[in-house]
């Protein structure tokens, strides 16, 4: 529970500065405080959401008194010239503080995820299919390191077409997409897509020609008798910011200029998108890694000046994601899975070959699905 010692308006009624129990302070300003008011009439008491826009607040809102409960936990402000009285607890404000210092260095990752490679990553997040969807503590927790790691498996499950759907419904909901709503992966005689053939397949992002991307894939292991077809898996922010300590300059060139990709496989479907292979937030934050050769378009957003070294960089970005010390390597099984968060971990495959046979299954989920799940399971908890 948090709590202030004091609380002062100052310029003018522009801002108020509160004191913590610690000595230190944090500021907020009017408009800011105006605009996140939680009383019935600026938010629905039922889904919470604004009732009303920034323009039905005073241009020259200010806070004309604000004062603290004896416990200093509440505090009460009145705006001006509205004659507005609006209050908020010290959680809510310490929970939503911003007045803080930031590091808006390039290649922030979010705190909450782990960068892994091959040596780090000691035990691949797997969990059995009946056991998560009956425990959902389990559940919670496969979710919760799906989303830190940005990849897990799954085994256990049906042996049966469509399977993979089920898996899907545990956290969020399929992305249908001219594949259909889920496609089949294995060797084809006249193939759509290099993924139906036998071809081993460099490590990579799916489908980066759509905009949006597809964000969590899940491929399914229905038969795996064929000698080789091994699946690999890299971690793609682990790969950016070894680039990025690497050569600083190959880095910012692969995030400052757009890649093209494009996808015309087959008929009736052309997909194109403009995007950086290694995309950050306006702050600097990763936040997609886009890597796919097999669908790669000419790259015409690059400066003549800049292509010699965009393409240096290019070159060193896919040795980094090719350096089988950053791969995780696994065999699937029969009725086994695994799931990525497409815009951060690409996936591999050996070729195969031999008598038997490879089928898996794959289909997209969108991950907001995955997050919205997280969220509400931990509120349920
Ligand atoms: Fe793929």
């Amino acid at each position: 529970m948090h709590s202030f010692k004091s609380v002062k308006v100052v310029d003018d009624g522009k801002s108020i500065i509160l004191k913590r129990v610690d000595g230190s302070t944090l500021r907020y300003h009017s408009t800011w405080l105006r605009d996140n008011a939680l009383d019935s009439k600026t938010r629905d008491t039922k889904n919470q959401q604004r009732l009303i826009t920034l323009l039905d607040i005073p241009i020259n809102t200010y806070i004309g008194s604000a004062s603290l409960d004896k416990s200093g936990e509440n505090i009460f402000l009145t705006f001006l010239p509205e004659t507005k009285k609006v209050s908020f607890s010290a959680n809510w404000l310490e929970e939503h503080a911003y007045d803080f210092k930031r590091d808006n260095e390039k290649g922030l990752i979010a705190a909450d995820l782990k960068i892994w490679g091959k040596d780090t990553l000691k035990n691949i997040p797997n969990v059995d299919y009946k056991s998560a969807k009956s425990d959902k503590t389990l559940l919670l927790q496969w979710l919760k390191s799906l989303y830190r790691y940005g990849f897990a498996k799954m085994s256990g499950g049906h042996i049966e077409s469509g399977a993979l759907i089920q898996v899907a419904n545990l956290f969020g909901y399929v992305r249908e997409t001219n594949y259909g709503k889920w496609f089949d992966v294995r060797s084809e005689v006249n193939p759509i897509n290099l993924a139906y053939t036998n071809l081993g397949l460099q490590a990579h992002t799916d489908n980066p020609y759509r905009d949006p991307v597809p964000t969590m894939q899940i491929l399914y292991c229905l038969e795996n008798s064929a000698s080789g077809g091994d699946s690999t898996v890299v971690d793609g922010f682990n790969a950016a910011m070894l680039l990025k300590n690497q050569s600083p300059d190959y880095f910012d060139l692969l995030t400052k200029y757009c890649a093209r990709f494009e996808y015309k496989g087959d008929k009736g479907t052309h997909l194109q998108s403009r995007r950086p292979m290694i995309e950050l937030s306006p702050d600097g934050e990763l936040i997609a890694i886009r890597f796919n050769n097999r669908s790669a378009a000419p790259i015409i957003d690059v400066p003549y000046d800049d292509m010699e070294d965009y393409y240096k960089a290019y070159r060193a970005f896919s040795n980094i994601i090719n350096d089988p010390t950053l791969a995780v390597n696994f065999k699937l099984n029969p009725g086994e899975c695994f799931i990525t968060d497409n815009t951060r971990v690409l996936h591999a495959r050996t070729p195969f070959s031999g008598g038997g046979t490879r089928w898996l299954q794959g289909c997209y989920v969108d991950k907001d699905g995955l997050l919205s799940t997280i969220s509400t399971m931990l509120v349920k908890r």
